[in-house]
C-alpha cells in the first residue's frame, strides 16, 4: 500500500508551551511512528516573518522548536524534519502560485479579513499596517504543502481555510497547465485536546497565559500553581468540567487516572492538592525530555546539522517537483 504523506509546519515565533505539546507536537510524533505514514515536519520560519519583526526572537524560536521536537523523541530517520528557509524551491513556487491564485480568494482569508476589520473599527485606513506578507500568507502555505505532494495536513481549526485554499490553488494550476499537484486535505484531530491556559481561555501566546513546555521543575510548579481556580474550600465538591486544572490533568493522564480525579473533584479535593498531583503528573511525562532539551540547547551545532540533513532529504523532492512546475509554465532551458 502506498504511504500517506502527512505534512505540517510550525511557525517559529514563540516558545513551545503545553498547549502546543498536547495539541500538535505529541500527536504528530506519535503518528510519525505509524509505518503507513510518511511524515514531513518543518519549521515555518518565513511564516514567522509575517507577524514577528524581531530577528532575535525568530532565531531563538527556531532553535527552541527544533530542540523541543528532537528532545521529545522525533525520529529524523523516519520523519523528514527541516526548515522552510533551507528549501529555496518553496519561495520559488510561492511566486508561481501567486500568479495563479485569485486575489479574490485571498481577500477572503480570515487572518487578513480580521486585520482589515480591526482597522475599520479603529477608524484607520483599511490597509493600515497590512503587509503583502500577511495578504499572501495562504500562498506561501500552499507552496509548503504542494511542494511535497502532501495528502494529509494536520492543523488547528484556524488553519483549515488555508489548506482549502491550497487545494483550490492546486486544482486551478492542474487545470491550467499540467497535473502536477496532489490535492491536500486538512485533518483536525477530534481527540486532540485544545488546552486552556492559566486564565481559563485557550492556551495561546497571544493571550500571554501559557505554561512553557521546558521550564525548570521549579518554574513548572509555579506555573501550575498560577492556574486560575474558584474559591471553593477543601471538602466542597468541585466541578471538573469547569476547571482548567482538571482539563490539563485529562490531557496528560490515562483514562483510569482521569476517572479517579473526577471522583476526587466530586469528593472535594483541595485545589492545592489537585495542583500538586497535576505538577507531578506533567513533570513525570516531561522530565526526561527536559533533560534532552537542555542538552540540545547547549549543542546548537547538532541541531543545525540535523536540520541540514533534513533539508537535503526534503530537497530531493522539492528540486524535481520545482522542475516539473517550471516546465509546465514555460520557464525552462531553450531547446
Ligand atoms: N500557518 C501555520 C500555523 O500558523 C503553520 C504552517 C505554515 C503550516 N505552513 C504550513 C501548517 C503548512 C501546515 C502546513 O499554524
Amino acid at each position: 500500500m502506498a504511504k500517506q504523506r502527512v505534512l505540517t509546519g510550525i511557525t517559529t515565533s514563540g516558545t513551545p508551551h503545553l498547549g502546543n505539546y498536547v495539541g500538535a507536537i505529541r500527536p504528530a510524533i506519535q503518528a510519525s511512528l505509524d509505518p503507513s505514514q510518511d511524515s514531513f515536519f518543518f519549521l515555518a520560519d518565513y511564516h514567522a516573518l509575517i507577524k514577528c519583526q524581531d530577528p532575535t526572537l525568530v532565531q531563538q524560536s527556531s532553535k527552541e522548536i527544533a530542540a523541543s521536537w528532537l528532545a521529545l523523541g522525533l525520529d529524523t530517520d523516519k520523519a523528514v524534519f527541516y526548515r522552510q528557509s533551507d528549501i529555496p524551491e518553496i519561495t520559488e513556487l510561492t511566486w508561481v502560485l501567486c500568479c495563479n491564485a485569485a486575489k479574490g480568494l485571498m481577500n477572503r482569508a480570515h487572518a487578513y479579513k480580521a486585520a482589515v476589520q480591526a482597522n475599520e473599527e479603529a477608524g484607520e485606513d483599511p490597509d493600515y499596517g497590512i503587509t503583502m506578507g500577511l495578504f499572501s500568507y495562504p500562498v506561501l502555505m500552499a507552496a509548503d504543502i504542494l511542494m511535497f505532494n502532501a495528502q494529509r495536513i494536520p492543523v488547528g481549526r484556524d488553519q483549515i481555510q488555508h489548506v482549502e485554499m491550497a487545494r483550490d490553488i492546486a486544482q486551478r494550476f492542474n487545470h491550467n497547465f499540467a497535473d502536477v499537484f496532489t490535492l491536500p486535505e486538512a485533518v483536525v484531530g477530534d481527540d486532540v485536546a485544545v488546552l486552556q491556559g492559566l486564565d481559563g481561555r485557550k492556551m495561546s501566546k497571544s493571550y500571554n497565559n501559557t505554561i512553557p513546555l521546558f521550564q525548570t521543575e521549579k518554574q513548572l510548579k509555579k506555573s501550575i500553581n498560577k492556574i486560575k481556580t474558584n474559591l471553593l474550600e477543601p471538602g466542597e465538591p468541585k466541578d471538573p468540567d469547569d476547571s482548567t486544572v482538571f482539563q490539563v490533568w485529562a490531557a496528560f493522564a490515562s483514562s483510569e487516572e482521569t476517572a479517579r480525579m473526577r471522583r476526587d473533584f466530586d469528593n472535594g479535593i483541595a485545589w492545592g492538592e489537585a495542583k500538586k498531583q497535576l505538577f507531578e503528573l506533567v513533570n513525570g511525562e516531561l522530565a526526561q525530555a527536559r533533560e534532552n532539551y537542555n542538552r540540545l540547547m547547549d549543542d546548537p551545532g547538532y541541531i543545525e546539522s540535523t536540520l541540514q540533513k533534513g533539508a537535503e532529504r526534503a530537497r530531493e523532492h522539492s528540486a524535481s517537483l520545482m522542475q516539473k512546475v517550471r516546465e509546465a509554465v514555460g520557464i525552462a532551458g531553450i531547446s
